[in-house]
């Protein structure tokens, strides 16, 4: 595989001249680097144009926008232009594949993507082929065919792929990675984790058209939001640190909380009831590793209860972690007897490097500051010439659920094989 930056690129970032190593990029916005970093973004809706927000605090540049809605792109253009003394970015709105001519230009370092899932993967692509890094909303593809384009584009162009998947830098996860890594669980046996959440009202545009979100329950009949969960889970396993994720088996409900809302939010006549949907109300998949760690994945973002979100558990040999429960764990080592204990009883031993060093900056962020996190990994990776904090291989392996599980689902729950995206290379990576 190419460096990930060549030596060019990596003197012009800043990297190369010494100014920029170990900084955040709020340290390097106080440090006014001479060039700084240059993104396009891709979907500026709600997620991409908090990022770009974040981005702009970082110090970077954004001298061009993309987005098929002219009003969100218009609201992206002023928060660029209100961050930079009135400088506008350079808006294109020419239709779904007008990202093309963005990330052809010659003045950008880096494309962050924040459109709907279904189209991360041709857009990054895309922009790896131009020359750019990438840094890809979650999930990073729908497809097998798309996670092998991914693995295949990011190897031979050597451009930085990262998933923001911001669930791996919560603070009470990294403390319990850090705990795995001294061996206070033991050896892993089992994890469990879902993304349980109503995300109803995001289903439907104003006039009972579906969103992309709603596009998702239409089209697609498995996990289709598996990262926020596997991600975290995947970092204690060592997952292509010495494991892997070898086959899986999915198993659906039928439809009913998804018809029931339909029914009440729409008229029996509207386009959007007569759609036949191949989603389901719950999924859940179990995955197993080369290891023999199994993982019990659930997913169900249309059912109704009060907010939630992704959860993860993990049991070893020697204790367990409970994030349902108000994050707490039991260490046989450790803990008094047979109660549970908050994982915040170990912050001052456990506290992750990263928020150690970052704490005052990220915490104001948002997702419990992971979100700074993300910005702040992207831009160091690049300064320092790689490698991925969320690597094109994490980021398909996990995101090949949403395929997998549709294709277990339709098959009656058999199993699948999973892609060893890595090629190998799982088993040399240290943990
Ligand atoms: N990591 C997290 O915590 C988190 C939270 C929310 C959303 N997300 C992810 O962020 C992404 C966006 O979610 P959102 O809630 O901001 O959605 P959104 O609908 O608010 O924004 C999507 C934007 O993409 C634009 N778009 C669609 N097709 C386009 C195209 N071909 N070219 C250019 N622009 C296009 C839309 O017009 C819209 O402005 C999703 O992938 C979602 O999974 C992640």
């Amino acid at each position: 595989m190419k460096r990930s930056v060549d030596r060019r690129d990596f003197i012009r970032l800043g990297a190369g001249a010494g100014l920029v190593t170990g900084l955040t990029g709020i340290a390097l916005a106080q440090n006014k680097p001479a060039k700084p970093l240059r993104l396009g973004v891709v979907g500026v809706g709600g997620r991409g144009t908090y990022l770009l927000r974040l981005a702009l605090a970082a110090g970077v540049e954004a001298p061009a926008l993309c987005d098929i809605r002219e009003p969100n792109l218009a609201r992206a253009i002023e928060v660029v232009a209100q961050a930079r003394d009135g400088r506008k970015p350079e808006g294109y709105s020419r239709g779904p594949e007008d990202y093309q001519r963005m990330v052809a230009r010659d003045d950008l370092d880096a494309v962050l993507i924040g459109t709907g899932m279904q189209i991360h993967a041709p857009i990054a692509v895309a922009a790896m082929r131009a020359g750019k890094h990438v840094l890809s909303e979650v999930a990073a593809a729908m497809t097998l065919d798309d996670c092998w384009k991914l693995v295949d584009t990011a190897e031979q162009t050597g451009k930085i792929y990262m998933l923001a998947e911001n669930c791996c830098y919560w603070e009470h996860l990294l403390a319990v990675e850090q705990m795995v890594r001294q061996g206070l669980f033991g050896d892993l046996t089992y994890a469990e984790c879902g993304y349980v959440h109503d995300c109803r009202s995001l289903m439907l545009e104003p006039d009972g058209s579906l969103t992309w979100r709603g596009e998702m329950v239409r089209d697609s009949a498995g996990d289709n939001y598996p990262t926020h969960n596997l991600g975290p889970v995947s970092r204690w396993l060592g997952i292509h640190r010495g494991d892997r994720f070898v086959s899986m088996v999915s198993r659906a409900t039928g439809q009913k909380s998804w018809l029931d809302f339909l029914a009440k939010k729409l008229p029996a006549e509207h386009a959007t009831r007569r759609f036949q949907y191949k989603g389901s109300d719950s999924v859940s998949t179990l995955v197993r590793t080369a290891k023999g760690v199994l993982i019990d994945v659930r997913y169900d973002i249309v059912s109704p209860r009060p907010a939630w979100g992704p959860y993860h558990a993990l049991q070893g040999t020697k204790g367990s972690f409970e994030s349902r429960t108000g994050n707490q764990v039991w260490l046989e080592e450790r803990s008094k007897g047979t109660k549970w204990q908050p994982v915040a009883d170990y912050a001052a031993e456990f506290e992750p490097a990263k928020w150690k060093e970052f704490r005052a900056q990220a915490q104001s962020s948002g997702h419990g500051g992971a979100d700074f996190f993300v910005i702040h990994e992207f831009l160091e990776a690049i300064r320092r010439g790689g490698p991925s904090p969320v690597d094109v291989y994490d980021a398909v392996a996990w995101s090949s659920i949403i395929a997998l599980s549709a294709k277990s689902i339709a098959e009656g729950g058999k199993e699948q094989e999973v892609p060893d995206f890595t090629r190998g290379k799982w088993q040399k990576a240290s943990s």
